[in-house]
């Protein structure tokens, strides 16, 4: 019965989003690489930058946080996973612990990431850095909000896109594994300025611009810069 109503609250939301939010059928085409993923990403940097502190936001089924090899690790989550049962907002309003790295993949929503985010900014070492799952969908049904797809990214993309603005975190976006925000608490190299306000800003204009609003490397960049 739940499964039901479910479904058909899925399909309501996406009459709602097609109808109301918008309707585009673009979709771009990502080269993720197959063997290198976020659990590869975060084991690259641990030993690269020997961090001992390591946070998770959302952790789910712990299918990374059960990988991460560090010292000291938290994870964050009021449902699953991790070792601390809370919402983000609960654990940051408490917390008075510094990370070296920390992975935000909660609640995948503008809004709640953006928050995530400047949370992390505060809780994060000198040298540390910030990686936001889920920041490049490739279809308007993925990032849509409310959802209506199995296979979900939310509006993740919009946060980043917010935060390229602000001249004090310098942002890139690796393409990698549904798109790895990379946040560093450093002097913005290239900030972003867009037209539109952010709550205004469409799938389509992502669809045409996410290169430069979200400042795509590739894994090879990457690992120069980082
Ligand atoms: C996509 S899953 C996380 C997947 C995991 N990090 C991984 O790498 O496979 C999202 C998780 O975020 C959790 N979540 C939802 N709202 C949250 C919130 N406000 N604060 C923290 N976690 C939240 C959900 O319970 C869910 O387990």
């Amino acid at each position: 019965m739940e499964k039901k109503i479910r479904k058909y609250k899925r399909i309501i939301n996406k009459i709602y989003y097609l109808l109301f939010v918008e309707n585009f059928n673009g979709k771009l085409k990502f080269d993720f690489p197959k063997d290198f993923n976020r659990v590869d990403l975060v084991d690259y940097l641990i030993k690269k930058n020997d961090y001992k502190e390591y946070l998770e936001i959302g952790c789910d089924d712990d299918q990374l946080f059960s990988r991460v090899n560090i010292k000291n690790k938290i994870g964050v989550d009021p449902v699953s996973g991790g070792n601390i049962r809370k919402t983000s907002d609960e654990f940051f309003l408490k917390n008075n612990k510094k990370f070296d790295i920390i992975f935000i993949d909660g609640l995948h929503t503008y809004s709640q990431v953006k928050k995530d985010i400047l949370n992390s900014v505060n809780c994060l070492h000198r040298d540390g850095i910030i990686l936001v799952h889920d920041c490049l969908p490739d279809n308007l049904g993925k990032q849509a909000i409310p959802r209506y797809e199995m296979h979900w990214s939310g509006d993740v993309w919009k946060a980043i896109v917010d935060l390229r603005q602000n001249k004090d975190l310098n942002i890139f976006t690796c393409e990698l594994d549904q798109g790895i925000g990379i946040i560093k608490k450093e002097e913005n190299t290239e900030v972003l300025k867009i037209e539109k306000s952010i709550n205004k800003l469409k799938f389509k204009d992502y669809f045409k611009n996410y290169k430069s609003y979200l400042r795509v490397i590739s894994l090879e960049e990457f690992k120069k810069k980082f």
